[in-house]
């Protein structure tokens, strides 16, 4: 908590946000990994407020359930009705009992605002010894914002006019309200109470307390926002993409700053949990989602989806879906892999193409190259799995494991059937059904002899290309033509 930090943090969240057409309240829609109100409730508790309340009503359950869920142990107030920002505000001070000192308000809907930005208006506020300071923003296209109306001569603020209620002259103001405001908490609690509703909405709006308070004589103030982006507030689709792609550019510059190679960045896609060492390398076309960490050397990409999924170091993973899955230094993924929960990959390990883990631990240095499924299994290090084997892990009702011991060369298209265990430098033929437990050290052979019925083909087919050519094979080989 600095010196700027304020006494309260009231995040406006009730609204159902009609603007989305969404059966999912507007505040829980997601953009990198966090929901709205999230990123608003993560940037406000960078100032290190005394109190933090949010208000909720559309979907209230819901929304409380996420923040108990996310946003450990924040205060909500219910806002059964939405009369407007006025009336919220006035429920979430409620809930907080009387408040001293600096009020900060947000609205849930604005996820690229930064703590930094709060904390430059809490410190403008406190130094400006204002009554009122709202954060604006000069936009390119002001529409559906509230206009900021200055004085002509001395350029204070002396209203905020929302945009169906403003002149046509006014429509043509480019600088807007954030919807976001530092206020003394005492004279805000008197303003709100003198709100009425008589606009074209028929709400109480936040944005009237600034001039009540200009009319009873309190100074107002603006803090004029560096990046108009920041303060975008998302009230359809369209600009959820957009809130999206703003801050993915601002997660991805970050990290390309710090020493990571994202080849390009617009068909990457991260989350805000997602983190880095350095000299990673991410290729085209590549998620990055939760909690993965790509580290130092790795590469990942291109066309990959990996979720909760550490990458250690000098890892290279490519065209491959994972999912809280462990890849060990060095080790190799994909192409066209798919890691499921539990995975664990040793160092130098390998799951090579068309091959799908889950709950396995592969020792070091261990190949899963083709064409397998590896499902509930520990195998030790060094083994090489032959192409198109199946862990045959559930038998209808149960699961269960398979374990494969070191230096293990295991044939093509092996079958092991659950539980059972191979031993140490075993190996095992070709086509093999594996039931039963494989002492250390054999060569374990499960499968039909091969039987050959010369001349078959001869007399069942007689006269068929499959004939002719065995004919000619047969003349080729006895040296006639
Ligand atoms: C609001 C501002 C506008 C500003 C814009 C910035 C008002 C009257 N208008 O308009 O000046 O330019 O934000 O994005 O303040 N909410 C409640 N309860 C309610 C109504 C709204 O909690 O009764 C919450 C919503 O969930 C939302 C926020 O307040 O998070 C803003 O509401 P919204 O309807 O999006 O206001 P805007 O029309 O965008
Ligand atoms: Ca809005």
């Amino acid at each position: 908590m600095s010196a700027s930090s304020p006494a309260a943090v009231v995040v406006l969240a009730a609204g159902g946000g009609t603007r989305m057409k969404s059966k999912t309240p507007k505040v829980l829609h997601e953009v990198a990994g966090r929901s709205l109100v999230g990123h608003v409730v993560a940037a406000a508790r960078e100032l290190g407020p005394e109190q933090l309340v949010v208000v909720v009503g559309h979907a209230g359950e819901q929304v409380v359930a996420h923040l108990e869920a996310t946003a450990a142990s924040v205060r909500t107030a219910f806002q059964a009705e939405q009369n407007g920002t006025g009336h919220a505000t006035r429920i979430g001070l409620q809930e907080l009992g009387g408040v001293e000192g600096t009020v900060i308000v947000v609205c849930g809907d604005t996820p690229l605002l930064s703590g930094e930005t709060l904390g430059a208006l809490a410190v403008t506020h406190a130094t400006d010894g204002n009554a009122v300071t709202v954060l604006t923003a000069e936009v390119p296209d002001s529409t559906g914002y509230g206009r900021i109306v200055r004085d002509p001569v001395s350029g204070a603020v002396t209203a905020i006019v929302e945009h169906k209620d403003a002149s046509p002259a006014q429509h043509a103001i480019r600088e807007i309200n954030s919807g976001v405001f530092a206020f003394d908490g005492r004279l805000l609690v008197d303003a709100l109470s003198k709100l009425r509703s008589d606009n074209s909405q028929g709400e109480e709006y936040l944005t009237d307390v600034l001039s009540i308070v200009r009319e009873a004589g309190h100074r107002v103030g603006a803090s004029v926002a560096k990046d108009h982006r920041e303060i975008l507030g998302i009230n359809n689709r369209v600009q959820l993409a957009e809130a999206r792609r703003l801050l993915n550019q601002r997660l991805l510059e970050q990290a390309m700053l710090d020493g990571v190679t994202i080849v390009d960045p617009a068909s990457t896609l991260v989350d805000v949990t997602v983190t880095f060492g350095q000299d990673a390398v991410v290729h085209p076309g590549t998620q990055l989602l939760g909690n993965t960490h790509v580290a130092e050397d790795a590469e990942v990409g291109p066309n990959s989806r990996l979720k909760d999924t550490v990458v250690h170091e000098g890892a290279r993973v490519d065209n491959t879906v994972s999912d809280s899955a462990e890849i060990g230094p060095g080790a190799t993924v994909g192409p066209y892999a798919y890691l499921r929960p539990g995975t664990k990959l040793g160092a130098k390990a390998k799951a090579g193409t068309y091959v799908e883990m889950k709950n396995a631990t592969i020792g070091e240095g261990t190949k899963v190259p083709h064409l397998s499924y590896v499902g509930d299994a520990t195998i030790g290090d060094h083994s090489n799995i032959g192409a198109a084997s199946v862990f045959v892990n559930y038998d209808g009702v149960n699961k269960h494991h398979t374990t494969i011991g070191s230096h293990c060369r295991t044939g093509s298209d092996n079958m092991f059937v659950a539980p059972v265990t191979v031993g140490d430098g075993v190996y095992t033929a070709a086509g093999s059904v594996i039931t039963k437990d494989v002492p250390a050290g054999s060569l374990a052979v499960a499968r039909g002899q091969q039987r050959n019925i010369e001349g078959w083909v001869a007399r069942k087919r007689p006269g068929s290309a499959a004939a002719q050519a065995a004919l000619a094979a047969t003349q080729d080989s006895d040296g006639e033509s």
